[in-house]
């Protein structure tokens, strides 16, 4: 099985496959629709100016994102492993080397420090599903949510607690072996989120403010645009995927072989990105209509929302929901970001599958305390980015996926021969030149374009 593959018997991953395609695009979407793109693109989009960030965002997305998920998927089934030996195996079976290896070690690492900060805000909607439940935000005005947000997250204690519960259960799944689990939370909490945003949507289409909330989102002001948002615009269309460290790679290697890679990502990058925009066009409306700051940061979410929630009849109920569904979109995209680690855990040091994930989730726990004292007792220690929480997202999404993303690119588009790309995705038509367009060309000068430009 080692050998290449061309005219040789197709390889099996190790830990058995994707019941059917639609569990696989079930797991894609898991893990890309979460924090990312009902926490962070608001936030993110706020501090940025808004129109241009979103526009920018958009064109990412297609023009960057897409061949970079088609690549990584593509690379994942072809080798069959955890990222880290997949890339190996491939660099030396195309007839370059066996270090691209280190390609899937920046993902491992770029998966556990995004997880390790990740947890910590998947641990304040834990918290908000029994703050939502008992009713703490009925009426609230934004004065009161905004004092709850920060003596809430001003307690190092409360949020420790949270984290270290979020990042047990997302332990727990992983050890247990993730695919029946995935498959029946997506299928059912994709499209209630989707309905419970909808009814947010009606709600701030009622306030008075959704005309202003969509101009901010949607009338770009290019003055406003400066290389970093353009570098920020691009992080966030990786990190929203979940592309650029291998957590795709990783899904791919249990992807059935007849499976459309194409139609899959299209699938989830659609559903991925509506989210993203129905939940900005559902905040944006509530942050004018309170006065609030789009520029706030991380706390946008988690006051803009109760306080819509504490004014609805049913409020509680809503409130409640919603949370509980934020806090499995997290789980859903946690599992996806241990995944690489905990699979070359098990395939390089012979680990089981429960040992592996402990130690993995152990680390992050770990790291992730940093970024718990960057809301609190570190608040005020700050260097490059700002905190040590802001370091680390800057670091991960900014840097690590877009890298990642650029050399997964080259490797597909480059490295690969055209006979083995065109195998896995299985045609040599229009929409094939078209993916080695992007992949070959757009998309890795884009994203060095960008870099350069932004750190420069
Ligand atoms: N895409 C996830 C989100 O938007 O919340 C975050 C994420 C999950 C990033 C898994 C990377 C990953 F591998």
């Amino acid at each position: 099985m080692l050998s290449n593959q061309a005219g040789d018997e197709k390889r099996t991953s190790l830990h058995g496959h994707w019941s059917s395609r639609m569990a696989f695009i079930l797991a894609v979407t898991g893990s890309a629709v979460g924090l990312g793109n009902i926490w962070k693109f608001p936030y993110i989009a706020g501090q940025n100016g808004g129109g241009a960030f979103v526009l920018v965002y958009l064109v990412c997305v297609i023009v960057i994102g897409m061949p970079v998920m088609m690549s990584e998927i593509l690379i994942g089934r072809r080798g069959r492993r955890n990222p880290v030996a997949t890339m190996e195996l491939l660099g030396k079976e195309e007839g370059s080397s066996g270090n691209w290896r280190w390609l899937g070690g920046l993902g491992v690492m770029a998966g556990i420090l995004i997880l390790s900060y990740y947890s910590v805000i998947a641990g304040w909607t834990l918290a908000y599903v029994v703050k939502s439940a008992t009713g703490v935000f009925v009426g609230a005005t934004a004065e009161e949510v905004g004092a709850e947000f920060g003596g809430f997250v001003g307690s190092w204690k409360a949020i420790t607690l949270c984290h270290t519960l979020f990042m047990a259960l997302a332990t727990f799944v992983v050890a247990r072996g993730v695919e029946r689990g995935i498959e029946q939370a997506v299928r059912f909490m994709v499209p209630a989120l989707l309905i419970l945003m909808l009814v947010l949507l009606g709600y701030s289409m009622s306030s008075g403010y959704f005309g202003q909330g969509v101009a901010f989102m949607f009338t770009p002001d290019f003055d406003k645009l400066t290389w970093g948002s353009v570098l920020a615009a691009l992080g966030q269309a990786f990190f929203t995927l979940s592309i650029g460290m291998g957590a795709i790679m990783a899904y791919g290697a249990y992807l059935p072989e007849e499976t459309s890679i194409t139609g899959a990502s299209a699938a989830v990058v659609t559903a991925d990105t509506s989210i993203a925009i129905l939940a900005g066009l559902a905040i944006f409306p509530l942050v004018f209509a309170n006065g609030l700051d789009p520029a706030d940061g991380p706390g946008l979410v988690f006051q803009t929302l109760p306080l819509a929630f504490g004014q609805m009849a049913g409020g509680m109920f809503f409130s409640t929901i919603f949370f509980v569904l934020l806090s499995f979109a997290a789980w859903t995209s946690a599992i996806g970001l241990m995944e690489p680690a905990v699979a070359w855990l098990v395939e390089h040091y012979n680990r089981s599958r429960t040992q592996a994930t402990i130690i993995v989730g152990g680390v992050i726990w770990l790291i992730g305390m940093g970024s718990v004292l960057s809301f609190n007792v570190l608040a005020d220690t700050k260097f490059l980015a700002g905190t040590l929480f802001d370091n680390i997202d800057y670091l991960t999404s900014n840097i690590m996926l877009p890298l990642g993303g650029l050399l997964i690119t080259v490797f597909a588009g480059w490295v690969m021969c055209r006979n083995s790309t065109s195998d896995e995705l299985g045609s040599s038509g229009t929409l094939y030149k078209a993916w080695r367009m992007l992949a070959r060309f757009v998309a890795p000068i884009g994203i060095l374009f960008v870099l350069i430009n932004a750190v420069t």
